[in-house]
C-alpha cells in the first residue's frame, strides 16, 4: 500500500511516497481502509523538527471504513464508518490502511462526506479541550479565540457559541465575514488593531499564536481570575507577573467520548466543518507546504480513495 513516510527530519521536502506492507491488526485493534486523512500543522512540524520516532508514517487524523477487527474487539465491526485521531506519538494516518486501537476512533457523522469527516478529529478535540477542560468557559462569558479562521479556531468559535459565550475572534480582514458566518460576535483584525483596544475583561483566551507580544496582549485582555490557554508556546512567567490569571498550555488527547459529543453537534447542524483545500495522498508534501504557510481557512485534507 502507498504511505507517506518520514525517514529523516529537517524539512517538509523529506516526506516520501513509498510502497509498504499493509498492517495486520493486533487482537485489540481494527484495520481501517482510509478514505481521507486530515492535515494538521503538527504534521509539517514533525517533518521539520522530528518530534516522533523515525521512520514513521506521517499524520494522525483519519476517516474510513473498518475492514477487519482483532479478536478482542467488541465495540466495532467490519463495515463501520469511523473517524479518529490515532495514537499520536506513533503517527501513521497518511496511508491506505491503518491498524488502530478502538479508543482512538468513533463513528463518522452521518451528514458529512469523507473529506469533511477527516477534517474533524485533532482540531475539534483541541478546541473542545481548550475551552471546556482547560478554559472552563460558561454561558455568558466573553471568550477570545486567536487565529479564529484556522483549523482549531473555527471549531472553537462554534463550540464557544454553542456554550452561550460572547465570542471574539482574531483574523485577517479578508476573513472577517467568514469567521462571523461561523458565529463570532466580533472579529479583530490583528494586522491593524491591538486586541486590547477592542477587548478587556475577557473570561478566557485560546491562544494558538503565543508569541511574546500576543501572549502579553492576551494577559492584558483577561479579567482577574480569567483563563489563558495556549496550544503552542507555554505562558512566559516574566510576562505573567502582575496579572492575576490562570495560565496554561496543553497537548490535545485523542478522547473518544469527547469526539462522540462533537459528532453529535455536527449531526444536529450546530457545528459545521469547513475544508479549504484537498490534495491527493501522493501530494502530501504539497499539502504540508500549504498548511505551513499559515493561511488555511478551516482544514486541509488528503484524499486517499
Ligand atoms: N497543543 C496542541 O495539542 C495543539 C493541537 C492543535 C494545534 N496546535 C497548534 O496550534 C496552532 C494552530 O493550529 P491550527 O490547526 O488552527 O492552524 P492553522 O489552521 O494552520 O491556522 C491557520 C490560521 O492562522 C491564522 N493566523 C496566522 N497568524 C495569525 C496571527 N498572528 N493572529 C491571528 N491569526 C493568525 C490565519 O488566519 P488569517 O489568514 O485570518 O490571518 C489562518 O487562518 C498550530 O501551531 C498547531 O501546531 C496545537
Amino acid at each position: 500500500m502507498k504511505a507517506i513516510l518520514l525517514r529523516e527530519k529537517g524539512a517538509i521536502g523529506n516526506v516520501l511516497v513509498e510502497e509498504i506492507p499493509k498492517p495486520l491488526p493486533q487482537p485489540n485493534e481494527v484495520l481501517v481502509k482510509v478514505y481521507a486523512a486530515g492535515v494538521n500543522p503538527v504534521d509539517w512540524k514533525a517533518a521539520v523538527y522530528g518530534y516522533f520516532e523515525l521512520p514513521h508514517i506521517v499524520g494522525t487524523d483519519i476517516a474510513g471504513v473498518i475492514e477487519a477487527v482483532g479478536r478482542e474487539v467488541v465495540d466495532f465491526k467490519p463495515g463501520d464508518e469511523i473517524i479518529g485521531s490515532i495514537e499520536w506519538t506513533k503517527q501513521g494516518a497518511f496511508t491506505e490502511y491503518v491498524a488502530t486501537k478502538t479508543q482512538y476512533i468513533t463513528r463518522k457523522p452521518n451528514n458529512v462526506n469523507w473529506v469533511e469527516a477527516a477534517a474533524i478529529p485533532l482540531a475539534a478535540l483541541t478546541a473542545w479541550q481548550a475551552l471546556f477542560d482547560h478554559g472552563h468557559i460558561q454561558p455568558g462569558q466573553k471568550v477570545v479565540i486567536q487565529a479564529a479562521a484556522g483549523g482549531v479556531g473555527l471549531f472553537a468559535v462554534q463550540f464557544a457559541k454553542w456554550k452561550g459565550a460572547y465570542v471574539v475572534g482574531t483574523a485577517s480582514e479578508v476573513n472577517d465575514a467568514f469567521v462571523k458566518s461561523f458565529g463570532a460576535d466580533e472579529v479583530v483584525d490583528y494586522h491593524t488593531t491591538k486586541l486590547t483596544d477592542r477587548v478587556m475583561g475577557a473570561d478566557m483566551v485560546l491562544d494558538s499564536i503565543a508569541t511574546p507580544e500576543v501572549q502579553e496582549e492576551c494577559f492584558e485582555a483577561l479579567k482577574n481570575g480569567g483563563h489563558y490557554v495556549s496550544i503552542t508556546a507555554g505562558p512566559r512567567e516574566e510576562l505573567q507577573k502582575g496579572y492575576d490569571i490562570h495560565a496554561t498550555r496543553f497537548l490535545f488527547v485523542s478522547h473518544q467520548a469527547q469526539l462522540q459529543q462533537i459528532v453529535g453537534l455536527i449531526e444536529q447542524g450546530i457545528v459545521k466543518v469547513h475544508v479549504d483545500k484537498t490534495f491527493p495522498l501522493a501530494e502530501a508534501k504539497d499539502a504540508l507546504e500549504y498548511v505551513h504557510k499559515g493561511r488555511t481557512r478551516g482544514k486541509v485534507v488528503l484524499t486517499v480513495v
